[in-house]
């Protein structure tokens, strides 16, 4: 390859480079861009609050409270609610909105729909499967 033809190819690389880079920063990415599923923003406001800290989901977690995995079947939601916005003298009152509230009764349906919080309750089958 001649000295020019590579001068030229680096020139060209150089030039898409800098035009990739001009049309990604081009685009405003917002921080505070609205996404997800009601559930995916209630998940967000679990990691943001610290729930994890005292209650496990899918068996992980703190062990100051109890497993939430299915705490949707379990309880009511206006049982939930109630503990959300009032807490106890162990758990924190949390103060939500009711569009937080909301978000967080979607994030408990839909684990609660995926998951089995005592494994001892589950039957397993001779070939290591288990039923419901
Ligand atoms: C400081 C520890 C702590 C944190 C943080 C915490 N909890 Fe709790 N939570 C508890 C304890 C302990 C209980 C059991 C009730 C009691 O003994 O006061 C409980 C009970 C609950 C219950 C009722 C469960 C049942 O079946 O009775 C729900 C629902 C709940 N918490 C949701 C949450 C959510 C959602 C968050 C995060 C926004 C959270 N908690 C953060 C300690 C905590």
């Amino acid at each position: 390859m001649s000295d020019r033809v590579k001068v030229m190819t680096l020139i060209v690389l150089a030039v898409s480079f800098l035009c990739y880079t001009l049309f990604l920063y081009k685009e405003n990415y917002s921080s505070n861009a609205e996404y997800g599923t009601m559930a995916d923003k209630g998940k967000r406001l679990w990691q943001e609050k610290n729930c994890n800290a005292c209650h496990q989901i899918y068996g992980l977690g703190g062990y100051l409270g109890p497993d939430l995995t299915n705490v949707y079947s379990n309880r009511s939601e206006a049982y939930i609610k109630h503990f959300l916005q009032n807490g106890t003298n162990i758990m924190p009152a949390f103060h939500l909105t009711e569009q937080q509230m909301n978000e967080m009764l979607a994030y408990f349906k839909s684990i609660d729909s995926s998951g089995n919080a005592s494994p001892a309750k589950l039957k397993p089958n001779y070939d290591g499967t288990i039923e419901r």
